[in-house]
């Protein structure tokens, strides 16, 4: 299994943000996590990422287990993620902030740097290298989240919200760099407001509520389950036209 994550419980206190959620992942595929506000979703990819440590349970990723590894080793490993709320390093350039994710694999400052030129041309950043960070708008800071982690060349992708907060263009050509990070061969998963980027980009829809798995499947069916509705219930199922 590429990444297995079985029975994640985070207790804050008594609340458990994350209460007992089962997640499996393919290569290859984009998985999207969806869910109102407050569901666990952030959490339960801090756990995944090793930004936070479960309460309980077991995370294993390409065969390892990886419950109560460090940011830095699931990042060598190969996961990376980007964060709901942008951290970027604000008074460096754009190039340097993505050079920070090179240097997980490049000690030498010229490889570092190839790999980051390579990935801010991907990203379409390259106009933006010597900008720095904190002169980005939310297009921009959401890309540079994307390129950092791209620049650690991981095998999965978690992403969070990396899409919030963008125009209807603005998301069309984040869904393409998305599917375009996709054809490099990484896996993704996908936490998303928006129903229409999940319809076109995810293979497969994982719904939280309180901490658990209510429902998967193909996206479409998932959005239209009653279930589902119903936990969306007093909450804003963003659906724009993309
Ligand atoms: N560090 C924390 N301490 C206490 N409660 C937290 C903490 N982080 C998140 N929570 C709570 O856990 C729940 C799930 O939050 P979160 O994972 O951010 O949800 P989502 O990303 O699905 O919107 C929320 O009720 C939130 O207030
Ligand atoms: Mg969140």
């Amino acid at each position: 299994m590429f990444l297995e994550a079985r029975g994640i419980i985070k207790a804050f206190g008594s609340f458990r943000a994350v209460d007992g959620a089962d997640l499996d992942v393919t290569e290859g595929e984009i998985v999207g996590l969806i869910g109102p506000n407050g569901a666990g979703k952030s959490t339960f990819f801090n756990c995944l990422a090793g930004d936070t440590q479960p309460t309980a349970g077991t995370i294993r990723f390409l065969d390892r287990d990886v419950t109560n590894a460090t940011p830095e080793d699931h990042a060598r490993f190969g996961l990376a993620r980007t964060f709901q709320v942008p951290v970027t390093f604000e008074d460096m350039s754009v190039a340097d902030n993505v050079m920070v994710g090179a240097f997980l694999r490049h000690r030498a400052r010229a490889a570092a740097r190839r790999v980051a030129e390579e990935v801010l041309d991907f990203t379409g950043l390259s106009a933006l290298a010597d900008t720095p960070a904190r002169s980005l708008g939310t297009p921009g800071r959401k890309r540079l989240e994307i390129a950092r982690a791209l620049a650690t060349e991981p095998r999965l992708l978690l992403l969070d919200e990396a899409l919030a907060g963008l125009t209807p263009a603005e998301i069309r050509l984040a869904i393409e760099l998305v599917r375009r990070i996709k054809a490099r061969g990484i896996t993704i998963v996908i936490v998303e407001h928006i129903m229409e980027v999940i319809l076109s980009l995810a293979e497969r829809a994982v719904v939280f509520h309180q901490g658990k798995v209510i429902a998967q499947g193909a996206p479409r069916a998932v959005v239209d389950d009653p279930a589902v509705v119903s936990a969306y219930l007093g909450h804003h199922m963003k659906r724009v036209r993309v």
